[in-house]
């Protein structure tokens, strides 16, 4: 395997065009045509849902080179079926999970040039999605789909590893109460461009959304969901219909119990009773754990830990999640997907 220079180190979280794709067609009534292709171009009709009417949805995921040189996949099988669960709303077909894995595995597997050395704290993040395509303008489901796994090197989304990023609490929603918050649909992301880039003007990484229907209680970030750890070492993260059930979230629910012994909850966290939390952080597959310094709301910041460093519990579910990813830790049992 040709060994590529790139700053492995500090790579940030950019578009990158890596050797090849995975793509597969829907068409009369079944997935078929599966490829790898150099081609990172779609040529696809102007009438296609997906361009009009967002009949679109995606994912993200990781694989991450060990120490003994094996790659892991981190629960692909959520992402799978968290795809179906898109698919489902937005009435696309599903990708099987057995299909969706092994289409990760062979853009992984293909791509391994660019999967980032162990130690670097970098990973090869993968992007699959299904797409509406074909000709149409009424607005009703396309008459064909495709499925694409693309993979990208990527190092931090926000500062990078566990530095405390300041967030802004928006006055815009990011989805309806009965919406589509809950899929992973382009259309919920187009909403936040507008607020994110608000937040970033003002110098925050980006912002927290509240619930739609009341204004009172956190939701999520725009690309992560949201956690706090209570002043009695609970850990917290909100309870709602209308945010993405992140996959890190749920593992650390499950790790902050087994793994460090605290409470965890999902429940309401009022955006009035930020002095009940001694840390706070977004977490997710880009933004894995980025530590909450602050959140602006109604002019002023309110501080977590410390603007400049992770709370100590959530420096030890960081050492827990990325050690289970990068082989290090022993994972609970069907974590781990070796490719
Ligand atoms: N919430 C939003 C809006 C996201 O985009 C993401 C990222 O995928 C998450 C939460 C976290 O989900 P996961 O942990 O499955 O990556
Ligand atoms: C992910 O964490 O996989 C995401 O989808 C975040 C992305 C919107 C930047």
């Amino acid at each position: 395997m040709e060994h590529l220079q790139l700053d492995w180190n500090n790579l940030g979280f950019n578009y990158m065009k890596t050797d090849v794709r995975y793509i597969s067609h829907w068409r009369n009534g079944k997935w078929h045509e599966s490829y790898l292709t150099e081609d990172n171009h779609l040529h696809i009709s102007e009438g296609s849902t997906a361009l009009h009417y967002g009949q679109q949805c995606f994912e993200g995921m990781k694989a991450y080179r060990c120490k003994d040189g094996s790659i892991n996949l981190f629960r692909p099988d959520q992402n799978a079926a968290r795809m179906q669960h898109s698919c489902a709303r937005l009435l696309m077909p599903m990708v099987s999970t057995a299909q969706f894995i092994d289409a990760c595995k062979q853009v992984v597997k293909a791509n391994e040039r660019f999967l980032p050395p162990y130690g670097t704290g970098s990973s090869l993040y993968l992007r699959p999605f299904v797409i509406g395509v074909g000709d149409n303008i009424g607005l009703c489901s396309a008459p064909e789909f495709i499925f694409c796994v693309f993979c990208i090197p990527v190092g931090g989304l926000f500062k990078g590893r566990l530095k405390p990023s300041n967030f802004f609490i928006s006055d815009y929603d990011r989805a309806a109460p009965n919406g589509t918050g809950a899929a992973k649909v382009g259309g919920n992301y187009a909403a936040s461009l507008l607020p994110g880039s608000e937040a970033r003007a003002f110098g925050f990484a980006d912002c927290i959304y509240l619930d739609p229907m009341t204004h009172g209680k956190i939701e999520e970030v725009g690309s992560a969901n949201f956690f706090a750890i209570s002043n009695y070492n609970t850990f917290v993260t909100p309870r709602s219909p209308s945010i993405l059930p992140g996959i890190t979230r749920a593992s650390l629910i499950e790790l902050a119990q087994s793994r460090l012994g605290l409470n965890a909850v999902e429940e309401d966290v009022y955006i009035e009773n930020l002095g009940n939390y001694k840390e706070a952080g977004a977490c997710g597959t880009a933004a894995v754990i980025t530590p909450i310094g602050g959140i602006y709301y109604k002019d002023r910041l309110h501080v977590f830990h410390s603007e400049n460093e992770a709370g100590p519990l959530t420096q030890l579910l960081f050492n827990e999640l990325t050690g289970i990813q990068n082989g290090d830790i022993e994972a609970p049992a069907g974590w781990i997907e070796k490719v």
